[in-house]
């Protein structure tokens, strides 16, 4: 159970992290400390002005990197540990190293879009990673002789459409990046729906771009609302409270979400307005993957216990994956 708590410490402390690092940019800090990884030479800057968040920003990543090692610590020392989830853990902390050095790179290389959108996707891939690990490493609730109660596989084609809207949220997190890192946030001023002059679709570059994360942010509230609709069926059929749950909340976090967009367009990029319209990305993301993983046996990460195929025979025993 330590390692479960350690999970759920290291997914918050990211989550935060993430916050932490959508300040840096709406607030001019990006190069607020020059080299890397120290800040003017020390580690131990003075807190004030962009150096608060830019460096800020790295304190809060270094203690993700601690937070991730002593979880792979934990997840030695624990008895008959899980070979999956030591290769899980193992991969989270590469994944760890790999987006600090991109952060670094960032600040090395005067910030090149390419690089600063990547530090961002991978970002959201960690955190995924490591909600995923956690989750499985909460123990399935079992009968009185040790059995999975509930150790069904919804067939594949009902959990596709939740596996489409983690692609499509993704997809439309990468593009807010984009429009981020090419400066595009104001290039259609604060007018909202359409850009500038009243046009869907203007001739300037930077405002393509925007429109581009608009538009498509339609196309991923339509797709999660499609996904939610086919997997609360899916979740009430095969009794899946998780997935349910997910189901239901997917809605209010896309509505909320498209309304941070507006508001951080209307605000010509606030702060905490860009900083709120990130993390209700990366919660909506989680939530998609919520869907699909409540769709899943109970005990896929659990060392006992049966999984199903809910219209054929069992699959497999131990640790069966998805
Ligand atoms: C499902 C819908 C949406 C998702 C998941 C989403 C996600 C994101 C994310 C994660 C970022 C930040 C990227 C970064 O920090 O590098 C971003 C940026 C942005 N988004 Fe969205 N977005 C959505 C819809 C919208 C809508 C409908 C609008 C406008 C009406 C909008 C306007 C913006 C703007 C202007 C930025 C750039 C902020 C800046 O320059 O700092 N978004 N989006």
């Amino acid at each position: 159970m330590a390692a479960f708590y350690f999970g759920i410490a290291t997914v918050v402390t990211t989550f935060l992290l993430l916050l932490v690092g959508g300040t840096v940019n709406p607030s001019g800090s990006s190069l607020a400390c020059p080299d890397w990884p120290t800040c003017y030479g020390t580690f131990f800057p003075r807190m004030e002005g962009g150096i608060l968040y830019e460096h800020g920003h790295r304190i809060m990543g270094t203690l993700v990197g601690a937070l991730t090692v002593f979880w792979n610590v934990t997840l030695w020392v624990t008895r008959r540990p899980q070979k999956t989830h030591l290769k899980l853990a193992a991969a989270a902390l590469a994944m760890v190293i790999l987006q600090g050095v991109l952060g670094g790179i960032t600040v090395i290389y005067k910030l090149p879009a390419i690089v600063s959108t990547s530090h961002l996707g991978l970002s959201m891939i960690f955190f995924l990673f490591i909600s995923y690990l956690t989750w499985r490493l909460y123990p399935p609730h079992t009968d009185a002789q040790g059995r999975v109660l509930d150790g069904v596989r919804v067939p594949q084609p009902l959990r596709t459409p939740a596996v489409v809207a983690l692609g499509a949220v993704y997809g439309q997190i990468l593009l807010g990046a984009v429009v981020r890192h090419t400066k595009s946030g104001r290039a259609c001023l604060n007018d909202w729906p359409l850009c500038t002059d009243g046009v869907l679709w203007p001739a300037w570059g930077p405002a393509q771009v925007h429109m581009v994360h608009r538009i498509f942010g339609v196309v991923a509230f339509v797709i999660v609302l499609w996904a939610s609709a086919k997997t609360f069926s899916a979740a009430r059929r095969f009794n899946k409270p998780v997935a349910g749950t997910a189901a239901f909340i997917a809605p209010v976090l896309c509505t909320i979400q498209v309304a941070l967009g507006v508001l951080t367009v209307h605000t010509f990029i606030g702060v905490p307005e860009a900083v709120a319209h990130l993390g209700g990305g990366a919660l909506l993301l989680l939530n998609c993957f919520a869907l699909h993983l409540g769709l899943s046996p109970e005990s896929i990460g659990a060392s006992d216990g049966v999984v199903v195929d809910a219209v054929g025979p069992p699959l497999s025993g131990v640790g069966a994956t998805t």
